[in-house]
């Protein structure tokens, strides 16, 4: 029998196993007759390259048979699969499609379609735990660089960086493992050869937010310790600063569950899809001080998934200030610098926000400040992320974040910053620039002041026109401040 090799390279990529498997069907080289090489072993008894088999005009022609989307998503799953019988194993499938058996996929009992799903089943396992446990360190001596080390089983990197990219599109960041690495610059995904774990740094400040953090939001009723080795293999916890905490968290579980019922009747748990990917610094701090019906909603926030904002934003951004603030501010989302750094007001409509506090003589530090909607809308250009106004549907789902804020930190006075949070917050019917500068009332009798918006203010640009809009954001803020309630 005629032998012929075919050198996939890299070893997951489907457009090079695409090609091969082309020629092989254009020359009508059965499964049985290819040697399949991966990346760039080589061995001196390598069979000649499949490239130079003739063609014989069966099988469909050199453009190959058409095969289905589906067959391709499997096929590209499959690849990441580290068997080497995969290649051989997708072959005999394609070859079988292109020989009479169009219907194959769809028959779940044949072996080799079963064999096929089981490796892509366990490629978009191992893409879950990339995901849910790459740990970034901060690069000493860098500003905004973290490096990550993760120890993937197959050929994952490619596929989940794409994941990572997008939800720490603001820094700049690198995943290492043992036989592939990514790159991330803010702006474009690279990827490099294999690295070492001590490539990476060993630790770092953040590590211990994240054990703080951690400690608090452990939900004891879900602590199931079958189901956590699974879900969290024992070859991950070396990389995770919090399963320091196991063993302490699981000993004291009992009595915690106990605290959590109690607790639970008073607040009713809302359902979180999925635990946060990296909690912020930010989300550490607070969640730490404040109450624990606040911090439970923070802490659920940081996983909501109830509009699509979530997905390319870096983070939830959740209010922030003292659980029994009297008065509470309302932007409408978190811009740039909010979404990286996990905080409220923080930007430059914050600089401006706080010069005018100050003028108006309201102390910041008293202030419960949070936004209509918590993630960071926005459009990318180039490497800038411009601000994009959130529309009707994502003030609707993000309401009852918003809600849950005022029942649990109780004002006397809300102010709304602008007609996103005036729409949330007294309905789509209010009309801003009738009710700007006046109090109303909330369904629950707190009142409600209306006014500008900073970044309003700050669009003016630096003129006159700029002057006048500074002057009616410190007007209303000086009604805030002399109106205040006995
Ligand atoms: N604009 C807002 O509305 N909220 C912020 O947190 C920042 C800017
Ligand atoms: Fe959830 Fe609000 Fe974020 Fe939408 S914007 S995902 S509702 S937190």
């Amino acid at each position: 029998m005629l032998r012929w090799s075919a050198r996939i390279d890299p070893p997951w990529s489907l457009d090079a196993w695409r090609a091969a498997a082309r020629l092989g069907l254009a020359a009508g080289v059965a499964p049985e007759q290819i040697d399949w090489l991966e990346g760039t072993d080589a061995s001196l008894l390598d069979a000649p390259a499949l490239a130079g088999a003739p063609m014989s005009g069966d099988a469909g022609g050199a453009a190959g048979p058409r095969v289905s989307k589906a067959f391709l998503e499997l096929a590209a799953s499959v690849l990441c699969h580290r068997d080497p019988q995969r290649l051989p194993l997708l072959y005999r499938l394609l070859w079988r499609i292109a020989h009479g058996q169009r219907e194959v996929l769809s028959n779940p009992a044949d072996a080799d379609v079963q064999r096929a799903h089981a490796l892509a089943q366990a490629v978009r396992r191992d893409a879950h735990k990339m995901k849910a446990f790459v740990r970034f360190r901060e690069v000493p001596g860098e500003d905004d660089a973290f490096i990550a080390w993760f120890e993937p089983d197959h050929h994952i990197v490619d596929r989940v960086a794409p994941f990572f990219a997008r939800r720490f599109a603001g820094m700049r960041w690198a995943i290492l493992s043992p036989s592939r690495s990514a790159y991330w610059d803010g702006s474009s995904l690279s990827a490099g050869p294999g690295a070492q774990r001590s490539d990476a740094p060993a630790d770092d400040s953040r590590e211990e937010l994240w054990r703080t953090y951690y400690a608090s939001i452990f939900n004891p009723a879900r602590l199931n310790e079958r189901m956590m080795r699974q879900e969290m293999p024992v070859k991950y916890w070396k990389h995770l600063p919090e399963a320091a905490l196991l063993p302490r968290l699981v000993r004291d579980a009992g009595t915690r569950v106990e605290e959590m019922h109690a607790r639970e009747a008073v607040a009713p748990q809302r359902r979180i899809p999925e635990a946060p990917l990296l909690p912020s610094a930010a989300a550490a701090r607070a969640a730490d001080t404040l109450p624990d019906s606040l911090a439970l909603q923070r802490h659920r926030a940081a996983a909501c998934r109830r509009c699509a904002l979530w997905e390319p934003a870096t983070q939830t951004v959740f209010g922030e200030g003292p659980a029994d603030a009297r008065v509470m501010l309302i932007g409408e989302q978190p811009g740039d610098r909010e979404d990286l750094s996990g905080r409220p007001f923080v930007g430059p409509a914050g600089k401006l926000l706080d010069r005018a506090l100050g003028e108006a003589g309201i102390d910041r530090s008293t202030l419960y400040l949070t936004n209509a909607v918590k993630h960071f809308r926005f459009q990318r250009r180039g490497k800038v992320r411009v601000h994009q106004r959130p529309d009707r549907e994502h003030v609707q789902a993000c309401r009852s974040w918003l809600a849950g804020e005022i029942e649990q930190v109780r004002p006397d006075t809300v102010v709304c910053l602008g007609a996103t949070a005036a729409s949330a917050l007294l309905g789509a019917s209010f009309r801003f620039s009738e009710g700007r500068g006046q109090w109303h009332t909330l369904h629950d009798g707190t009142r409600a002041l209306v006014t500008v918006h900073p970044s309003w203010v700050l669009r003016q640009g630096d003129g006159p026109a700029a002057d006048a809009a500074y002057q009616v954001l410190l007007a209303d803020l000086l009604k805030l401040a002399g109106d205040a309630r006995p």
